[in-house]
């Protein structure tokens, strides 16, 4: 459920009509409804057990004005860098609520962590674990930490986005766990509060996910018994959206939250989730110009303004995003690849798509686009990053205004020897 919808034929944000942005911020510009954020959190949280900790992830969409929506509304943050810690605290999550995920966090970033006194960091390997207990003892302090493991279950998603396998990079080896937290007790500056666990994104069966969070709490369970006060489970994120309309929807968040209550019943844990996805995917949408429809020798091109480098997941996941006209408009529908004005032939966003007919000028909403979106942006082929709007009912806010050529061209500099 958004709140993108047709008024009178015209693409809508809530109250907004997109023409109105698109003509006074131009295009491309990514739009994101107020309304969708706070209901896709609020949805989410209330179908957890009371009381967990909702730590958005911010990887996701970092626009302070997303993060400080969230935060009002009681998010906490999941981190992956100093840089998104900086954004997190900057957008008003307070500290006790982020937690710092990562398999290659730097002896910078996690001071920088211990600095901030957030709530936790997601230790995943035991170099990063000696590392910080060197770090929190140095400064005299005891960094409270989970340890993400590696639960080897496969999330039966896009490879590149898969990250529970024994084969990935991520956490430890679940098995390992035990020897690990025997040598939490030893380290002065480590004090070990449970477990973390994230096996992919994008994931549309709740039956991986509760395969691996069974073998956590299963492990959880065997700490205690060996004499380990853990009472925290960090269960991660990665729950599935619809992007295709009128298709099957991934679990409802309600389902995943039965789950979860089923699994940890008389457990006494506190609960983490990192949804990212989730929460910001429907809530944006990329607005485009169709610059030219363009006639081929065995296909016609709805060449748009935004590229591969504004929106790369067809490009990078082979991923489906719907497109759909700003203006309905009548006639017959037509079959057109729908591509971006970069130098790839990758600069493709959907392949023989039927659409309404389009016409020079008009105007494309990518929809599902606000996870992974902007955030990967990139100036590729010399292109300046895409606006972001934020609407709320009848206002909207250029929240990230479009970067000038000139100020693209001035972060350069010229040796003096040149
Ligand atoms: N927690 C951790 C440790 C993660 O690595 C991720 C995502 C999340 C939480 C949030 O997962 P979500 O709820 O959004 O599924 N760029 C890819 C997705 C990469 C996901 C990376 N990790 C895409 O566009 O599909």
């Amino acid at each position: 459920m958004n709140h993108f919808e047709y008024i009178g034929g015209i693409l809508h944000a809530e109250d907004v009509p997109i023409p109105e942005i698109a003509a006074a911020v131009g295009t491309p510009v990514y739009v994101y409804s107020t309304a969708t954020l706070v209901r896709h959190f609020t949805v989410f949280r209330d179908a957890l057990p009371k009381g967990s900790l909702i730590a958005y992830a911010i990887k996701a969409n970092g626009n302070l004005a997303i993060i400080r929506t969230l935060a009002a509304e009681g998010a906490g943050a999941d981190v992956v860098s100093q840089g998104e810690l900086r954004r997190a605290l900057a957008g008003g999550v307070p500290p006790e609520r982020i937690v710092f995920s990562g398999v290659g966090k730097t002896a910078e970033e996690l001071a920088f962590a211990l600095d901030s006194r957030i709530h936790q960091i997601n230790v995943e390997s035991e170099n990063e674990l000696e590392a910080l207990n060197a770090i929190a003892a140095a400064k005299g302090v005891v960094a409270d930490i989970v340890i993400r493991v590696n639960p080897d279950v496969d999330a039966r998603t896009h490879a590149k986005i898969s990250t529970g396998k024994g084969e990935n990079k991520f956490g430890v080896p679940i098995d390992g766990m035990p020897e690990l937290a025997k040598r939490c007790d030893a380290l002065p500056g480590i004090s070990l509060k449970g477990i973390a666990v994230h096996i992919g994104s994008q994931i549309t069966d709740l039956g991986p996910l509760e395969a691996a969070y069974r073998k956590v709490l299963d492990m959880l369970v065997a700490l205690r018994a060996a004499g380990h006060a853990v009472d925290r489970a960090d269960l991660g994120g990665g729950l599935g959206v619809p992007y295709v309309m009128n298709e099957t929807h991934p679990p409802a968040p309600s389902l995943y939250g039965d789950m979860v209550r089923r699994i940890s019943a008389g457990l006494d844990l506190k609960l983490a989730f990192e949804p990212g996805r989730l929460i910001v995917a429907n809530a944006g949408i990329l607005v485009a110009k169709a610059v030219y429809v363009k006639k081929g020798a065995a296909r016609d091109f709805l060449v748009l303004d935004a590229g591969m480098n504004d929106l790369i997941r067809p490009a990078m996941y082979d991923a489906h995003h719907d497109i759909v006209p700003v203006v309905r408009s009548e006639g017959a529908e037509h079959s057109y690849d729908v591509v971006g004005p970069v130098c790839e032939t990758g600069d493709t966003f959907a392949r023989g798509r039927v659409l309404p007919p389009f016409r020079d000028g008009d105007l494309a909403a990518i929809l599902t686009a606000g996870a992974y979106g902007s955030a990967q942006a990139s100036e590729y082929n010399a292109r300046p990053l895409v606006p972001e709007v934020l609407v709320k009912g009848r206002d909207w806010s250029v929240v990230r205004p479009r970067p000038s050529y000139e100020e693209m061209l001035g972060r350069d500099r010229l040796p003096e020897w040149l």
